[in-house]
């Protein structure tokens, strides 16, 4: 078979990210490991990372206000000044920054908090308005109706293009919509995650909404590259926090890829790129349109990555990944009670 990483020419096709929604690159790049959570960042290599993203057709830039506490959307703003007009440009408010305690990690969706957030979003990234909205965690405090009626103000206002949710469950995202369009779910979907098949993605599909896939290669853990991440990462890497990436877990989860290893090396490709022509194929079983955003601080990575758009998995290699989700150790959090999976549990 072909390799398809030295097939790695011209751009990715363009899809339309939910109904109405802008067009993008059918991969984005999740951009929070470029400067923060995954290690130390090499400035230089991350900033050709981010220029790399756009000769490949990778046009969805994702960020947070709370990745860095707001250091990620400054560590991003030269790029968007440069490429304004190439970019869909998307952030997301809900995880309550405080100025005076940048550890705190309460939910905020009140709305006096968002007006205060989408501010100062705007303000780090330099820009007038941002492309894409995103409420990053559900704050069961204030309803729906509420805090999306307040994002549905910022459209009317003009300091916000598109709305997106992300860790909703499949009955929100519906309940949502009822009070303003929503273009994009962002949440966590890949061979070993795959809990919103449960309701958020018969729902997204039901409505347009567009789902954006994150930490598709599971972090990195499905690249093949630990097996104990206590043992691999430094102390400061968000990763050694996580359930699947420690001790006994994180071995029998290694173990749960050799079904993965074994078709990226029959086909020639990387493991990498067979979980993300999984996850992108999947959701063609669901009728639905995917932009996954796979971070990376390399531009060699990006380009493998992007090529991964070009791999369609026979039903054979499919059904060889098919059981991996239900056989994985540990949780996708240590705390998983802001996730939609505790929701869709009660
Ligand atoms: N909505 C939410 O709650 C939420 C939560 C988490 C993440 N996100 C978004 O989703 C984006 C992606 O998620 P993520 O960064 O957590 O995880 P991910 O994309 O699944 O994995 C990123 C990790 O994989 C490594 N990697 C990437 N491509 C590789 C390749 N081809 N070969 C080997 N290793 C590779 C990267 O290492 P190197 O950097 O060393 O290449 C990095 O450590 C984030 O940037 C963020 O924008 C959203």
């Amino acid at each position: 078979m072909s390799n398809p990483v030295s097939s790695t020419t011209g751009k990715i096709r363009t899809v339309e990210l939910g109904s109405g929604g802008p067009l993008v690159g059918v991969q984005g790049f999740g951009a929070m490991g470029i400067s923060v959570a995954y290690g130390d960042t090499d400035v230089a290599a991350a900033r050709d990372t981010l220029e790399a993203s756009l000769e490949a057709g990778v046009t969805l830039i994702d960020t947070a206000d709370m990745y860095g506490h707001g250091s990620n959307e400054e560590f991003l703003a030269p790029f968007v000044a440069a490429h304004r007009d190439e970019i869909t440009l998307a952030t997301k408010f809900g995880f309550e920054l405080r100025a005076d305690d940048p550890n705190y990690r309460g939910i905020s969706n009140d709305p006096g908090y968002l007006r205060r957030a989408v501010e100062a979003s705007l303000r780090r990234l330099d820009v007038d308005v941002i492309d894409l909205y995103y409420m990053h965690r559900r704050d069961p405090a204030v309803p729906l109706a509420e805090s999306v009626g307040t994002m549905a103000e910022l459209v009317r206002e003009g300091k916000v293009k598109h709305l997106g949710l992300s860790e909703v469950t499949g009955a929100e995202l519906r309940e949502a919509y009822a009070v303003h369009p929503i273009t994009a779910l962002q949440s966590e979907w890949s061979v070993f995650s795959r809990d919103v098949e449960h309701s958020a993605v018969g729902a997204a599909a039901a409505l347009g909404v567009a789902f954006v896939p994150y930490s598709p290669l599971g972090r990195g853990f499905l690249t093949g590259a630990f097996t104990d991440a206590n043992e691999e990462l430094s102390s400061s890497d968000f990763r050694t926090l996580l359930p699947r990436f420690s001790g006994d877990n994180a071995r029998a989860n290694a173990a749960l890829l050799a079904p993965l290893h074994a078709i990226a090396a029959d086909r020639g490709a990387s493991t990498a790129q067979i979980a993300l022509a999984w996850v992108q194929q999947r959701a063609e079983v669901h009728g639905l349109t995917v932009v996954p955003i796979p971070g990376t601080r390399k531009r060699s990575r990006l380009l493998e990555n992007a090529a991964a758009t070009r791999i369609t998995l026979t039903a054979e290699e499919l059904a060889l990944l098919e059981p991996i989700a239900g056989q994985v150790a540990g949780d996708r959090y240590a705390d998983m009670s802001h996730t939609s999976a505790a929701r869709e549990a009660k």
